[in-house]
């Protein structure tokens, strides 16, 4: 099988994901910056940056004296990365985490905000280890001595309400064979990683579970838009006529009693944080 790097999307599919995801991702990407120790000044590499949560938070903790880089193999994704971040200055680079162009010892912060699940294609068996690692075998080499290497992956389905009600309509609506592109952004489990930061060569790894309430404002155009903007989502409409809509309506119905009347969702989502030192 061909390697691919995984969730490309459309220009269009790209500027709602930076819509619907920013509110999820938030609050795991300001833990992910604490946790590298990004301060005043600080250099920070954002590996799979996407649509560029991360990097834009990230200039605010670094101020003027600081670096941000954001490195992202999706052209697409950089072009609305560069939209969204006007005005900060952001370093966009389009490249591979397998392959990073910068010397050795470059940045003080490195870090994958739920990137590692993507660097790779968990199809390939075997093949999941060896990119993975060389993904963090390049961040631990280009972060100085003094520095840190972190990253996010969610934790497993089921641990998400909103995620695990996605999968339960995609399965009834489109079968298991639906389901691939979400058990990838869902595949990938920290104790791999963990192993990944040890055989790079990082030390002090730490693995922590973050779970936080998260409100989405609106859920009844939000689930609809949330699953235009994700792979899983995108792949659905192309198995059964109307099934977006379909499953929109099924995640609704399940997540009836976590809506406000004023039609907010408020539901636990649930990541891991590695981190690790040069
Ligand atoms: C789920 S998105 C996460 C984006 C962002 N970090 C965030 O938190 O929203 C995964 C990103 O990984 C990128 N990606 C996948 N494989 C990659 C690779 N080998 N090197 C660099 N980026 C990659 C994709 O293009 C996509 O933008």
């Amino acid at each position: 099988m061909a390697k691919e790097p995984g969730f490309q999307l459309t220009r269009s599919a790209a500027e709602r994901y930076e819509r619907t995801a920013a509110p999820i991702m938030a609050p795991f990407v300001s833990a992910l910056l604490a946790a590298s120790r990004v301060r005043t000044g600080s250099a920070v590499l954002v590996v799979a940056c996407g649509t560029g949560f991360a990097a834009r938070a990230a200039t605010e903790r670094v101020g003027p004296m600081g670096r941000v880089v954001g490195l992202d193999v999706n052209p697409t994704m950089l072009e609305v990365a560069a939209v969204h971040g006007a005005g900060n200055a952001i370093e966009w680079v389009e490249g591979s985490a397998e392959a990073l162009p910068f010397p050795r010892e470059t940045f003080d912060a490195v870090v994958l905000q739920q990137g590692p699940q993507f660097v790779t294609d968990v199809r390939q068996g075997p093949q999941f280890v060896t990119d993975l690692q060389q993904a963090v075998h390049e961040a631990a080499r280009v972060v100085r001595a003094d520095g840190c290497v972190a990253a996010t992956v969610w934790l497993p389905v089921a641990r998400s309400p909103y995620f695990d009600a996605c999968r339960r309509a995609l399965q009834s609506i489109a079968g298991e064979g639906a389901l691939a592109p979400l058990h990838r952004q869902f595949g990938c489990d920290p104790e791999q990683v963990r192993r990944a930061f040890r055989s790079a060569g990082l030390h002090d790894i730490e693995v922590d579970d973050i779970v936080v309430d998260i409100s989405l404002p609106d859920a009844v155009d939000f689930i609809p838009a949330q699953l235009s903007a994700v792979p899983w989502g995108a792949a659905l409409s192309d198995v059964v006529p109307d099934a977006r809509d379909r499953a929109a309506r099924a995640i609704l119905m399940e997540l009836v009693d976590l809506i406000d009347a004023d039609g907010t969702l408020t539901a636990p989502f649930a990541a891991a944080l590695v981190s690790g030192n040069p």
